[in-house]
């Protein structure tokens, strides 16, 4: 089928729910695309934070092939193998004691929020079961997670929102000091908002909350769903701060791919989700475990986390060297690990410099209008990511400012 019937498809059949990139991807390997047409696209964009194991990686396609030949699905009625070892292999790696699989990130923030108003309950009863959630956030398009999202553009029209929310400004210790009042279970923050622009959480605030939460019992979740999985330079972005949550929520990367979430937790909380509280049909599927496997293996196996660093540090470095030569155009830029953020003056900047990097052959993203981010694949070597700042620098070089009307 050619290019433009793929896209008249796509466009009569499917709602339209995306802005869509006119080109119709084929094939991936490692941190490159491949169109229809068989040109080759460098991808900073890295499926917004699902494909940090690389496209094609051939450790997860063996052990899907592998558990596709045994077993595909088959219900939470049933223990499976690839299940309890991934579990085991979470645990052991992170501050939990017990995991719950699903199958998306809206869904593990869904199920942490409904887990902490249940731990909540059962300890002091009802009246305990506010979520507190910082401004600028994305946790998911569904009710519970979208109600947690203190963002109107993804609220407005949807409403009303679930009960039971309260919003503060991210980074404010003394909003967050006000808002945790006797009637909140939960506070839930991204260690680096990343929908919202790549804003990272400051080491300060982060301790706060956390002392203040551990002192009220109040629970602390982190949505680790983008950043999760060494992007920041640790395997779990928590670790960065020096802090320990009491629930972490994954999703994207967990299974090079494929779909997966999943809600780490603490004992003395994960207890009280008990036999009928919460489920999920297709969550921790035998094939879905698989592939977490091998996915998580070889981040870890292949030290991601630190290549994430070292790389981080990098493109830092240089794209602070470019926001001194074009400052008229690059406002600021943030970054920890592989998540960066360059936000420029104004959209049209944003979308130029998108625009340039796609004819040449990179993929990047822009997020909040004005801010463009990186994500890539962290597989991606040093001379990968070198060629693929010059052909953004080479960006910058063509977009025009714009006089502002
Ligand atoms: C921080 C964060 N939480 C939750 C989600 C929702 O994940 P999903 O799209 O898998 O539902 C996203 C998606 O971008 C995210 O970035």
């Amino acid at each position: 089928m050619k290019k433009n019937n793929i896209i008249t498809l796509t466009d009569d059949f499917i709602m339209h729910t995306y802005k869509r990139i006119p080109v119709v991807i084929t094939r991936g390997k490692g941190i490159y695309l491949w169109d229809v047409n068989g040109k080759k696209y460098m991808d900073f964009l890295g499926a917004r934070g699902a494909a940090n194991t690389g496209y094609s990686n051939q450790d997860v396609i063996k052990a899907i092939t592998a558990q596709a030949k045994k077993l595909i699905l088959v219900t939470n009625d049933f223990y499976t193998k690839p299940q309890a070892e991934l579990a085991q292999l979470l645990v052991k790696n992170s501050f939990a004691d017990q995991v719950f699989f699903c199958n998306s990130g809206a869904e593990a923030n869904e199920g942490a929020i409904k887990l902490s108003r249940l731990y909540s309950y059962k300890k002091y009863g009802q009246g305990r079961y506010v979520v507190v959630s910082a401004g600028n956030s994305f946790h998911g398009r569904t009710y519970g997670a979208l109600s947690a999202t203190a963002q109107k553009k993804y609220q407005t029209g949807f409403g009303p929102m679930v009960p039971g929310f309260r919003y503060v400004d991210f980074n404010d210790m003394d909003a967050m000091n006000a808002a945790l009042g006797d009637d909140v279970c939960a506070v839930i923050l991204e260690p680096v908002q990343g929908e919202g622009g790549v804003y990272p959480v400051s080491q300060d605030y982060i301790r706060f909350v956390r002392e203040q939460t551990q002192g009220k019992d109040i629970i602390l979740i982190m949505d680790e769903v983008q950043v999760g999985l060494g992007r920041t330079g640790r395997l779990f972005a928590y670790e960065n701060y020096g802090i320990s949550p009491d629930i972490v929520t994954i999703a994207k990367s967990i299974a090079g791919g494929m779909p997966m979430g999943a809600i780490l937790a603490l004992k003395k909380i994960a207890k009280f989700f008990d036999y009928g509280t919460h489920g999920t049909t297709f969550g921790g599927s035998p094939i879905a475990s698989a592939a977490g496997i091998a996915a998580v293996k070889y981040i870890i196996g292949r030290k991601l986390p630190d290549k994430a660093k070292k790389l981080g540090i990098i493109a830092l470095k240089r794209l602070l060297s470019l926001k001194q030569k074009y400052a008229d155009k690059i406002k600021d830029i943030r970054g920890v690990g592989l998540v960066i953020g360059i936000e420029f003056y104004d959209n049209s900047l944003a979308s130029q410099v998108f625009d340039e990097c796609l004819k040449a052959g990179l993929i990047v993203n822009v997020t909040n209008g004005n801010i463009v981010r990186f994500l890539p694949p962290l597989v991606i070597t040093e001379n990968e990511l070198n060629k693929g700042m010059d052909i953004f620098e080479n960006s910058l070089k063509r977009i025009t400012v714009r006089p502002h009307l």
